[in-house]
């Protein structure tokens, strides 16, 4: 017989088990919790979620019950009501056409009293009672006249930028609207064409941070509160690249491209809740954009879950007519809607054909439903519907000290300094002009001309609130005691040399020259403004000569919408100042950073050539199995150094590169350090799908001001990337940084580079970080010499 078991029993307290037993589940919890976290799927930036608000959806659908086809088509039809910003359609009968519910949309009817007017006829009087949406070209300030949206890039500032779009947004909603047709984020990489003024310039890096600012300020945090304006991105897509810079031209490029360098500014736009987008008059690869399924459908809607509308631009959808891919009016309408153009701006198309084709079964109505569900979604989200109106306030706009105080912030930050020579015999760089010259001589077309101050797009802008040099440094002399000489010179565009003398004259009395030339803004920048020379323009080059001559100190200050071909001046005149049109503040800006009030901190979006014959110039280009790195270029080709990647009558190189920019103190940067040197791909595709779990590079320098006085730099981060099956640029721009130092202050930067710096697009369109070699820079411009490697294992 087999011995009995003994059985052992352990008595635990009841009280024990339980405790035992819920540490357990809360050990268990907390183990999955962190599993979780660690895990988890971060959710990718969603686009709009307010316009994906369930109670929205509810009333618009409700709505979209009652409408008429007719009105469902007056929904996506915008005309403008004020000035024309392109060729109308010459109708001025909108009243009796809100009346009818046959408009959604009226842009450029400035002022609460002009606004409501429109409104009580939809709110009071239109079948359904929809409020209008009021657009305005609100580009770089509505009231406050901000600097151009190029000089707001040379910042290198977004948050800056946010502050200013945030002002803009405030003025543009008490003046009754809504909605603004910024920001332009079309990647320009050519100074021909005019409109590289508005954009962030050549950059994707920097335009997609400087184009999510624009918007996060414009909507803030929600469309419904009272001075919050939704945001147009624009011009949908690759508008920046017309052929030969030549406006309104057609755009040839690779998927590779559009997708790697031309795309990512709008996503960024969108991804930060842009509610609206703008389809460009350019074709993109043999499709007019404002009928391209490809990037309106496939990309902004499938692959983006845009969920916003689209508008198109002015009269484009009647110009695919004239692009040859419509015969009438009805087709241009069914082409631009079933692609994704959900509202017509100004082609007076939509309106008339949409109703007839739907009927005749040429256009399937949910079309034109689905149309008119994200228009009044947005009209929803706008709080539109509860607020229709606008408040007439009495006083006029005041350019407040507050106002003014930000438009100076953002003019002084915007100002790039090109060159700061210390001329023989003077034993002192040019900038800072010293506080006790006697005399300064100021001279140039543009020195004294408040208009050009604005730049182009200009909104409700005043003359009468912008700041001319001469004015500001008149006050500024004045004040010290300084003779301010002025002469005019010449005028922007003209033969006439009749004021040379005189400029001459003032220069040799002068103990320091300001020559102040560059371009008109509203002529010469801007829409259609595209050139075949990059000089100064009419004869402003031979002022600037005869007054180099005479031999003073001296500073010529640009004022202009583009990088100008520039060459002579920078090797003849001893500092050049960049100022773009700064806005409103202008003058003072310029004159505290004249006078060493304000230390110079802009730097470069847009790369300065030698001649108009490099462009397209910018610097992230693709390599070539012939780069001319090691050839001397100065002289013309003689024998072995000829079949190379170059010009035989002039160098490669810019004359000033992107990033590029002086300041009155010096910055050294230390080696690059990286934090390892090996990463595998695997472990950067964790980022891919979205986990948190990732172990990226760190990217460390020490940063030190070793000069004399305090400064700003803009710390940027460069990479390469060799050995992938697609070519990458020879440097990319993947992170940046200001930083304020004192003299003789030092910083450890750091900089991160995971799966969303590294990653390309491999020929199946797809974004990968291949097992490769990467290098990196960091410095303050992009020809930034300190570097380090690492490679990216299987
Ligand atoms: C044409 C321009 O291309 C676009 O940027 C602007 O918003 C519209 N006109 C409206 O004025």
């Amino acid at each position: 017989m087999s011995k009995p078991h003994r059985v052992i029993t352990i008595r635990i307290p009841h009280r024990e088990v339980w405790a035992l037993w819920g540490a357990g589940w809360v050990a268990l919890l907390g183990l999955i919790f962190l599993v979780w976290i660690f895990t988890r799927p971060v959710t990718p930036p969603s686009p709009n979620k307010q316009l994906a608000s369930e109670t929205i959806r509810v009333r618009v659908e409700a709505l979209l019950k009652q409408m008429s086809l007719e009105e469902k088509a007056g929904q996506l039809t915008q005309y403008s009501g004020g000035l024309m910003t392109g060729p109308g359609t010459g109708r001025e009968d909108y009243s009796e056409m809100i009346r009818k519910g046959e408009v959604g949309s009226l842009f450029n009817v400035v002022g609460a009293a002009q606004t409501n007017k429109y409104q009580k006829i939809a709110v009071e009087e239109s079948p359904h009672h929809i409020p209008l949406l009021f657009g305005y070209d609100v580009i770089h300030g509505e009231r406050t006249i901000f600097p151009v949206p190029i000089a707001l890039a040379s910042t290198w500032n977004p948050d800056l930028v946010r502050q200013t779009a945030r002002m803009a947004a405030q003025e543009t909603a008490e003046d009754g609207i809504r909605w603004v047709f910024s920001p332009m984020v079309d990647i320009a990489r050519d100074a021909r064409w005019g409109r590289i003024t508005e954009g962030a310039g050549e950059d994707t890096y920097l335009g997609s941070a400087i184009g999510a600012a624009y918007v996060t300020g414009y909507q803030g945090n929600d469309l419904s509160k009272r001075d919050a304006v939704a945001a147009c991105v624009k011009h949908f897509a690759a508008y920046g690249a017309p052929s030969a810079g030549r406006e309104y031209n057609t755009v040839d490029m690779s998927e590779l491209t559009l997708r790697q360098v031309y795309l990512p500014p709008y996503r960024a736009a969108i991804d930060a809740g842009a509610a609206t987008v703008m389809s460009a008059f350019n074709p993109l690869n043999g499709v007019p954009a404002t009928a391209d399924p490809f990037t309106l459908t496939k990309i902004l809607r499938h692959e983006w879950k845009f969920n916003g509308f689209v508008v198109s631009d002015f009269g484009a959808v009647g110009e695919l007519i004239k692009h040859g891919v419509a015969r009438n009016g009805g087709v241009a309408s069914r082409k631009a809607i079933s692609a994704g153009v959900e509202m017509d701006m100004e082609s007076d198309l939509y309106r008339t054909k949409l109703a007839e084709l739907v009927r005749s079964g040429e256009l399937p109505e949910a079309v034109v439903t689905e149309a008119a569900r994200r228009v009044l979604r947005l009209k929803f989200a706008l709080g539109l519907f509860d607020h229709p109106y606008t408040e007439e306030k009495p006083e006029p706009y005041v350019a407040t000290p507050e106002k003014r105080a930000l438009a100076r912030k953002a003019a002084s930050e915007s100002l790039v300094l090109l060159k700061n020579d210390t001329p023989i015999p003077y034993a002192v760089p040019t900038l800072p002009i010293p506080k006790n010259t006697r005399s300064i001589a100021l001279i140039g077309p543009l020195a004294d001309s408040a208009i050009d101050m604005l730049g182009s797009w200009s909104a409700a802008g005043r003359v009468t609130d912008a700041i001319s040099l001469r004015s500001a440094l008149q006050t500024r002399c004045d004040a010290a005691g300084t003779k301010l000489i002025y002469a005019r010179g010449t005028d922007i565009l003209t033969t006439d040399q009749d004021g040379f003398d005189a400029a001459v004259e003032a220069a040799q009395k002068a103990d320091v020259v300001v020559i102040a030339l560059g371009e008109s803004a509203s002529n010469m920048t801007g829409e259609s403004t595209s050139v075949t020379r990059l000089d100064l323009p009419g004869n402003q080059q031979l002022l600037l000569e005869k007054v180099t001559k005479v031999g003073k100190p001296m500073v010529l200050v640009l004022f202009d919408g583009r990088p100008l071909a520039i060459k002579w001046a920078a090797s003849h005149v001893p500092a050049i100042l960049e100022a773009w049109f700064p806005g409103i503040e202008a003058g003072p800006a310029v004159a505290d950073v004249l006078f060493g009030d304000t230390n110079p901190c802009g730097k470069l979006p847009a790369t300065f050539p030698r001649a108009v014959g490099q462009e397209p110039i910018f610097y992230n280009q693709l390599p070539t199995g012939r780069p001319a790195d090691d050839i001397d270029l100065t002289h013309p080709p003689t024998g072995e150094d000829k079949y190379f990647s170059r010009y035989i009558d002039e160098v490669n190189a810019p004359l000033y590169p992107f990033g590029y920019g002086l300041s009155y103190t010096t910055f050294t940067y230390g080696a690059v350090k990286l934090s390892h040197g090996k990463i595998s791909s695997k472990e950067l595709e964790g980022k891919i799908k979205g986990h948190l779990f990732s172990n990226d590079i760190r990217v460390s320098v020490e940063l030190k001001n070793t000069g004399k006085v305090a400064g700003v730099e803009v710390a940027q981060l460069y990479i390469r990337n060799t050995g992938g099956n697609v070519e990458r640029p020879v440097r990319e721009l993947k992170g940046f940084q200001r930083v304020e130092l004192k003299p003789g202050e030092g910083r450890k930067l750091e900089f991160t580079l995971g799966f969303a710096e590294l990653c390309y697009y491999n020929l199946d369109m797809e974004q990968v970080v291949e097992p490769t070699h990467f290098n990196v820079w960091v410095g303050g411009s992009s020809e930034a010499t300190q570097s380090a490697q690492f490679e990216v294992t299987p």
